[in-house]
């Protein structure tokens, strides 16, 4: 196993869609085995394929509510559902979200209060979750990355600016930048 470099915004990888998996073979096993180990190494709640120069669509989660019940796992090809976003300014400290690819930075975002995952597993096995509050904001973060949407690309206009400015600042926003959890000391 191995931890790999994560794409920081402004990498084209982040911003195109991604590609449905075809093999499930070896490669696919060690390339989630991989992700686990650098979502941990992060440390982070979610990582997708992008994220670590690959451009297919999966993503490895792992939600450890404060009430327990850790749910982690991997999904592949997966199709989401989720009830409407609600609208009115995001709350600061209650729905403040950030991202690998876009380290140390954290902006409120508006997310949808439940998500249904279908997707299909390292053996071509579907499944269905059900989630609610922060592990369907997981869920939508995750997605979007396999449609090459940030979460920065969904802010409102004032945090946009705010996550804009970070960004220039930090010298992102084009081609080239990742960071190796474990080595570089950066946080997302
Ligand atoms: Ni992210």
């Amino acid at each position: 196993m191995a931890i790999l470099p994560i794409r920081i915004t402004g990498d084209p990888v982040l911003h195109q869609p991604a590609l449905p998996v075809t093999r499930f073979d070896d490669d696919l096993r060690t390339l989630v085995a991989d992700m686990f180990e650098t979502m941990a190494a992060a440390p982070g709640v979610g990582l997708a394929g992008p994220q670590v120069g690959v451009p297919l669509r999966l993503f490895v989660y792992n939600y450890s509510p404060d009430d327990g019940g850790e749910r982690r796992g991997v999904a592949i090809n997966p199709e989401l559902w989720i009830t409407p976003t609600p609208t009115g300014e995001a709350d600061e400290l209650a729905e403040s979200e950030g991202c690998l690819s876009v380290p140390g930075e954290r902006f409120p975002l508006r997310r949808a209060e439940r998500a249904l995952l279908r997707a299909v597993d390292l053996d071509g096995k579907s499944f269905e979750i059900e989630a609610a509050g922060w592990f369907a904001r997981i869920f939508q973060h995750e997605f979007d990355h396999l449609d090459g949407v940030l979460y920065v690309d969904r802010l409102d206009f004032l945090n946009a600016r705010r996550a804009t400015k970070a960004i220039v600042k930090s010298g992102w926003g084009k081609p080239g930048n990742s960071w190796l959890p474990g080595v570089d000391d950066l946080e997302g």
